[in-house]
């Protein structure tokens, strides 16, 4: 994991002697943690990395994951306890003067063990050389993602022909998390959003209760895990014949995507794409109800830290896996987004998720 440790030193304004990545109990567990260590199979609480300028790292694991931290390629000492913990932490950060931090991840009770540590370094937050360092994913990572993205698509390809009139949203949701983890997923990167008639229009709605009806939109936002890293989609399909409000609807939102798509490649700027496909749909009779960006990049979170948006500072680089999911929501009326996943290549992106984007009548 050489190269990730040192692309994290790259990225940092002024050099440090070292980093240090501490978890808490889940879910304040650092992904960075596993990006850096590239360590896998475990949950691996309260351990700690410390990562340095050359490239080394050094792992600092709970006795209860002492066997899987060293079944892996990383050397790993193991503590019994508090004080033995608080000890080698203060052994391996001995003499370091700069010491840089994951303000983004890192617990206040987390920071006070390091501050223990070692009270004389001068600590920084570089939380942002850390997302920048993970923005482009390595060979690696992007076999992860991958993986994630095709367990996706056919766990959605299944759970088609069970999408009925009756059944609720929240069975729907435990018979694609099922589905996923059938086919290699460690369990769904996040908890799925299904949301039918009105609740389509609440792009984060908690999916719940209510039965699908005749007519409905059907909203299914939904991503699996592999090996840390998720995939996020979204489909949107209707119950039985759509009128004429919703058919139009949903071919402006693939309107919007696929014109998106069409500029993404190195060096395009993710606020102008962003606007690109927004314009799209503020050019029809639902201006204004695109209310969120237009993407995100996926790895080991499923919002890895950068974006296609309103805000300025993502320019796409070779190497990137962005979500493109244009939506268009109508209170108390419902919705639609279709996302997919993406990968920037040398001369455009190669799209991972390739599930029907035709609308689909149940
Ligand atoms: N699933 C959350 C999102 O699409 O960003
Ligand atoms: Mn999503
Ligand atoms: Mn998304």
């Amino acid at each position: 994991m050489e190269t990730r440790v040192r692309r994290i030193f790259d990225e940092l304004e002024n050099p440090l002697d070292a980093v240090v990545l501490l978890n808490g109990t889940e879910p304040q567990v650092d992904k960075t943690f596993f990006y850096a260590t590239g360590m896998h199979g475990g949950i691996f609480e309260g351990c700690a990395a410390v990562l340095r300028p050359d490239g080394t790292l050094s792992v600092l694991s709970s006795q209860l994951e002492a066997d899987i931290a060293r079944s892996q390629d990383v050397p790993v000492e193991v503590f019994t306890g508090k004080e033995e913990k608080a000890k080698a932490l203060e052994r391996l950060l001995k003499g370091v003067r700069t010491l840089g931090i994951n303000g983004n991840e890192l617990t206040y009770a987390g920071y006070r063990q390091v501050v223990e540590a070692n009270p004389d370094a001068e600590v920084h937050d570089v939380s942002q050389a850390i997302v920048k360092a993970r923005q482009v994913k390595d060979a690696a990572e992007v076999e992860m993602i991958r993986e994630a993205c095709r367990i996706a698509v056919e766990a959605f390809e299944e759970l088609l022909p069970s999408l009925e009139v009756g059944r609720t949203e929240s069975e729907v949701a435990a018979e694609l998390n099922y589905l996923m983890q059938t086919k290699g997923a460690s369990g769904p990167a996040f908890s799925p959003i299904v949301a039918s008639g009105p609740n389509a229009a609440l792009p984060h709605h908690a999916t719940a209760d209510r039965r699908l009806r005749e007519g409905d939109l059907l909203l299914i936002d939904f991503g699996a895990r592999y090996r840390g890293y998720a995939s996020d989609v979204t489909r949107t399909m209707v119950f039985g014949k759509p009128d004429e409000k919703q058919r139009r609807m949903y071919d402006v939102v693939l309107e919007a995507q696929q014109a998106a798509m069409d500029v993404m490649k190195p060096g395009a700027d993710g606020k102008a794409i962003y606007e690109l496909a927004r314009d799209v749909i503020d050019g029809t009779e639902f201006k204004g109800r695109f209310i969120h960006g237009l993407g995100h990049t996926i790895g080991l979170a499923v919002h890895d830290g950068a974006g296609m948006g309103s805000l300025p500072g993502t320019t796409l680089e070779e190497g990137m896996a962005m979500t493109v999911e244009p939506g268009i929501y109508l209170v108390d009326y419902g919705g639609v987004r279709i996302e997919d996943d993406v990968l920037v290549t040398a001369d455009g992106i190669e799209v991972l998720t390739p599930a029907t984007r035709e609308f689909l009548e149940l």
